[in-house]
């Protein structure tokens, strides 16, 4: 039987745990025509969650139209028509009417259209002449998906990537362009808190206040445990509270990490789990890591790697400038703490966390955080 410990996209309703609420609640923003926001850390399951909600929508409401589309690797303007088209593509299977008007609208914009051989996927050649074309085109596609007497919700993941286009201009003509639809609801979806935070609660930008916040935190104790005793015990096997406890506890509920280490454990093809066998799987994720972290250590000045060090051994620290931990780790002054901190968050290897206590640090990478707690 295949793994139900999923580790790279959604799969089913049945091997997604729990959000429950964040669901509803997403849900009746979709219904309600809501744009929202959905912040998190990496890897704690924004994406999966939406494609939650589709499945959840096709079920439910199979008159709203879902549209999704990642601008992680979009470059600029150019790269973001492009995505949003092709997901518009994908949407709208060109047998339909709407795809049909689709396409005769993408063609009218004397883009070059080539179709991907391997896939049949699109994948679309447009060629502009000028940034007022591109704007005219953006706008073009806004307006087209809006006049189709459809309600669509749109989301766009890893939104924050417009931060590093060059057209410095690109926040406020989405903004402009969105608020001008009427049939169009948005999810706008990211990991890096401070600027998704500065697109949309900062005063001075044109997002300022114009959506709903859904922010994503760890699954329950209580879901996650039910969920993999479930998914385990579906399948005949058995798994000790004390394994399940530890499981939990190592990975800090984190689901990636916590779907890793469930993963191994099936994998490893145990139908009675215990410590000892959980113990050995995260053995192995540790064991397969250290390629990269041995590669972090190259990459990073001692002090860096150092300080990670300090982090990991603390698990998580809520006074990065406190007197104890500053001694304790032979770190420096409050301010040496403090820019080693902002330059591994930089790097994407600490994490920060904004909680009513203040600011906690911890370790992006729970694996690596185990890790290095040995050192
Ligand atoms: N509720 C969930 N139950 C089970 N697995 C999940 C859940 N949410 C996310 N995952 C899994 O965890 C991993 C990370 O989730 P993902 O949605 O990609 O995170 P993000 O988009 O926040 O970076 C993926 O492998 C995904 O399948
Ligand atoms: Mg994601």
């Amino acid at each position: 039987m295949e793994n139900p410990f999923t580790i790279k996209s959604y799969e089913s309703k049945d091997l997604f745990c729990d959000r429950e609420e964040e669901l509803q609640m997403m849900f009746l923003n979709c219904v309600n025509r809501t744009d929202m926001t959905l912040i998190s850390q990496r890897r704690i399951g924004k994406t999966g969650l939406i494609l939650r909600l589709f499945d959840e929508l096709k079920d439910k409401r199979p008159d709203i139209v879902p549209l999704y589309f990642d601008i992680f690797a979009s470059r600029n303007i150019d790269d973001f028509i492009k995505m949003m088209a092709e997901a518009a593509m994908k949407s709208f299977q060109t047998k339909t009417t709407l795809g049909e008007k689709l396409l005769t609208f993408i063609k009218s914009l004397r883009p070059q259209l080539t179709f991907d051989n391997i896939t049949g996927e699109p994948q679309l050649q447009i060629a502009y002449q000028s940034t007022h074309e591109k704007e005219y085109t953006l706008r073009g596609l806004f307006d087209f998906l809006d006049s189709q007497g459809e309600h669509i919700v749109i989301a766009i993941d890893e939104f924050q990537q417009i931060r590093d286009y060059p057209e410095q201009n690109m926040e406020a003509l989405l903004r402009t362009y969105i608020q001008r639809t009427h049939n169009l609801t948005f999810i706008f979806c990211g990991s890096k808190k401070h600027m998704m935070a500065d697109i949309f609660a900062n005063e001075k930008k044109p997002f300022y206040n114009s959506t709903s916040f859904v922010s994503l935190g760890k699954i329950s104790e209580t879901s996650y445990s039910a969920f993999i005793r479930r998914l385990f015990s579906e399948r005949q096997r058995s798994i000790t509270d004390e394994a399940l406890q530890f499981i939990l506890n190592w990975t800090g509920r984190h689901t990636y990490y916590t779907q890793q280490l469930c993963h191994t454990v099936y994998a490893n093809g145990s139908l009675d789990i215990t410590l000892e066998e959980v113990k050995r799987a995260c053995e192995q994720l540790m064991k397969q890591g250290e390629t990269v972290y041995l590669q972090y250590r190259q990459m990073l000045t001692d002090k860096q790697w150092n300080y990670l060090i300090a982090v990991a051994k603390e698990g998580s620290v809520r006074q990065i400038t406190s007197a104890a931990f500053l001694k304790n780790h032979k770190i420096g002054t409050p301010s040496v703490s403090r820019r080693l901190a902002d330059a591994l968050c930089e790097k994407g290897l600490l994490h920060e966390d904004t909680t009513l206590e203040g600011i906690t640090y911890s370790l992006n990478d729970v694996f690596l955080s185990r890790w290095m707690e040995r050192l």
